[in-house]
C-alpha cells in the first residue's frame, strides 16, 4: 500500500497491557513489516504474540530509554491515561514516532468540559448542558428547574464511573454534592456537567486521523452494564460486535460528515490537531446521532472485534497517522464478515474481585476455527495464564452472521474456565432485534 518505495522491517512498541493492546499487538505481529512487537507492559496473551517489557505505562522516561536502545521506530498507545498525561509529546520531544494525540488534544477525552465546549463551537449535535465549577450553583439549578431526568458528570478522568444517570431531581443533588463536594472521584470532580438525558442506542464509531485525513473504521456496539439486558453497575464494557445494523452506509456518512469532519476540523483551528483514533460514543435519538462523549484511543473491547475483522495492514495506517501522511491510504479493507467479542470477567467485577486463579481451557478454544482470545487482565505465573484484572478475556470470533458469530464466540468461552468466571449471555442480542 502507501510507501510502497520504502518499505522498511521496524519494531514497534505498544503501551498498555488490556485487552485492546493484545488485539492490537496481534494485528501489528502480522504486518509484513513489522521485525521486534513489544508491549509494555502487557499481559500473558501478548507474551505468546509479541513480547512484554516490563516497564509501567507511566513511566515515560523508561519508555523513551528503551524505544531509543531497541531501535522503536513506532510506538503506539493503547489507554488513555498516558495519552492525558502527555506521552505522545514526551516522545516527540526526543523525535521518537508515535501514534496518538497529543495531551492539548487528549483534552478531547480528558476534559470532558473542554469536549462540550468543542462541540457546541463546532454545531457538532451532542445533549445541551450546564457546566458548574460551584457545586452550591449546580444544585440550585437543579432545584430551580422542573424535575426532568438528566445526566450528571465529573468533568475528568473517572475509568468510566463519572457518570451518573438520574431519574429524580435528588439523584442528581446527590450526584453534585458526591463529585463536586465529597470529591469521590477526586480532582475529575472539579467542575461538573449536568445534560439533558438522551435516548437511544448506544454505538461506537472509531476514526483514525492525522489532523488532516480521516480514516474511518467499520462502525461497532460496545455492551457497558454488567449484566443481561444492559442491567446493572457500569463496566469498561463487557463485549461488542461489528459491524452494527445500528449504522448503515448513510448514517455513517451522515456521521463522518456532521460529527468527525467538523470536530477535527475544530481541534485545528484551536490549535491542538488531533492526531490518533478520534472515538465518537454516540447515542442514536430520534433527531439523530449526538455525541455522549469523545475518547482519544482504541474502545475497548470494541478494538478487539474490529482488529479481527481488518484486512488492511493496521502498521501502514498508523505509521501513516504518525508521519502526518494518512492520504497516502486508501479506504480500508475489511472481512465481510461480522465479529463478536465476549468479555469473561472475575467474580465482583465490577467491584471487588480476587486475582491468581489459574485459567484453563484456552488451547482448547484457540483450536477453534476464526476465533481469537484476546487476553486482557491476565499474567503468567510459572508459565501459567492466571486471572489479574476485572475484565480477565475477550473470546472474539467471526461468523457470516452476527449469530453464528455470537455462537461460535460462545462456543470458545465455554472451553475456558477458572474459578468465578462470568459473562454476559446476550452480546450482540442489541443488533439481532
Ligand atoms: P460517557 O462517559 O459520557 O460516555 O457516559 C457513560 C455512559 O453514560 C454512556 O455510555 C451512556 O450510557 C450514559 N450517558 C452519558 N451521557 C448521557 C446522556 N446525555 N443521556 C443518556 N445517557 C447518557
Ligand atoms: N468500550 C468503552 C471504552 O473503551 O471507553
Amino acid at each position: 500500500m502507501a510507501r510502497g518505495v520504502e518499505r522498511e522491517f521496524m519494531n514497534v512498541l505498544i503501551i498498555g497491557g488490556g485487552g485492546r493492546e493484545h488485539a492490537l499487538a496481534w494485528k501489528i505481529a502480522q504486518s509484513p513489516r513489522t521485525r521486534h512487537v513489544f508491549v509494555a507492559p502487557g499481559n500473558a496473551g501478548t507474551a505468546a504474540d509479541a513480547e512484554n517489557i516490563d516497564i509501567p505505562e507511566n513511566d515515560f522516561a523508561a519508555l523513551i530509554r528503551f524505544a531509543k536502545e531497541t531501535k522503536v521506530e513506532l510506538t503506539v498507545v493503547g489507554p488513555e491515561a498516558p495519552l492525558a498525561a502527555g506521552i505522545v509529546d514526551a516522545f516527540e520531544k526526543e523525535k521518537l514516532r508515535i501514534f496518538g494525540p497529543t495531551k492539548a488534544a487528549a483534552e478531547l477525552e480528558a476534559s470532558k468540559v473542554f469536549c462540550k465546549d468543542l462541540l457546541r463551537g463546532a454545531d457538532v449535535p451532542t445533549a445541551d448542558y450546564h457546566t458548574f465549577r460551584d457545586p452550591a450553583r449546580a444544585i440550585r439549578f437543579l432545584r430551580e428547574r422542573e424535575d426532568v431526568p438528566v445526566v450528571v458528570k465529573a468533568e475528568g478522568l473517572a475509568a468510566g464511573k463519572g457518570v451518573v444517570v438520574c431519574e429524580k431531581r435528588e439523584q442528581a443533588v446527590e450526584a453534585v454534592e458526591q463529585i463536586a463536594q465529597e470529591k469521590i472521584f477526586g480532582e475529575a470532580g472539579n467542575r461538573v456537567i449536568i445534560e439533558e438525558r438522551l435516548h437511544g442506542q448506544e454505538v461506537s464509531v472509531l476514526a483514525i486521523t492525522d489532523g488532516r485525513t480521516i480514516v474511518t473504521l467499520q462502525p461497532a456496539q460496545d455492551h457497558k452494564p454488567a449484566y443481561d439486558g444492559d442491567t446493572g453497575p457500569n463496566t469498561g464494557g463487557m463485549g461488542a460486535y461489528s459491524p452494527t445494523p445500528l449504522v448503515g452506509d448513510e448514517l455513517m456518512h451522515w456521521i463522518e460528515e456532521h460529527v468527525l469532519v467538523p470536530t477535527v476540523h475544530a481541534m485545528k483551528r484551536m490549535r491542538r490537531p488531533f492526531r490518533g483514533v478520534l472515538y465518537a460514543g454516540l447515542m442514536i435519538t430520534n433527531q439523530g446521532p449526538k455525541v455522549l462523549e469523545y475518547n482519544a484511543r482504541f474502545g475497548d473491547p470494541e478494538c478487539q472485534p474490529l482488529v479481527m475483522r481488518l484486512k488492511t495492514d493496521l502498521v501502514d495506517v498508523l505509521d501513516a497517522a504518525a508521519r502526518g501522511e494518512l492520504d497516502q491510504i486508501g479506504p480500508l479493507e475489511w472481512d465481510p464478515r461480522p465479529a463478536v467479542c465476549v468479555v469473561m470477567a472475575s467474580e465482583g467485577y465490577p467491584g471487588k474481585y480476587s486475582k491468581g486463579h489459574p485459567i484453563r481451557g484456552l488451547d482448547e478454544a484457540a483450536a477453534l476455527t476464526d476465533v481469537k482470545v484476546f487476553h486482557a487482565g491476565t499474567s503468567l505465573r510459572d508459565k501459567q495464564a492466571v486471572t489479574s484484572g476485572g475484565r480477565v478475556l475477550g473470546v472474539t470470533a467471526l461468523g457470516d452472521s452476527i449469530s453464528k458469530a455470537k455462537l461460535q464466540a460462545y462456543t470458545a468461552v465455554k472451553k475456558i474456565r477458572w474459578d468465578g468466571a462470568w459473562c454476559r449471555k446476550d452480546i450482540s442480542d442489541k443488533a439481532m432485534r
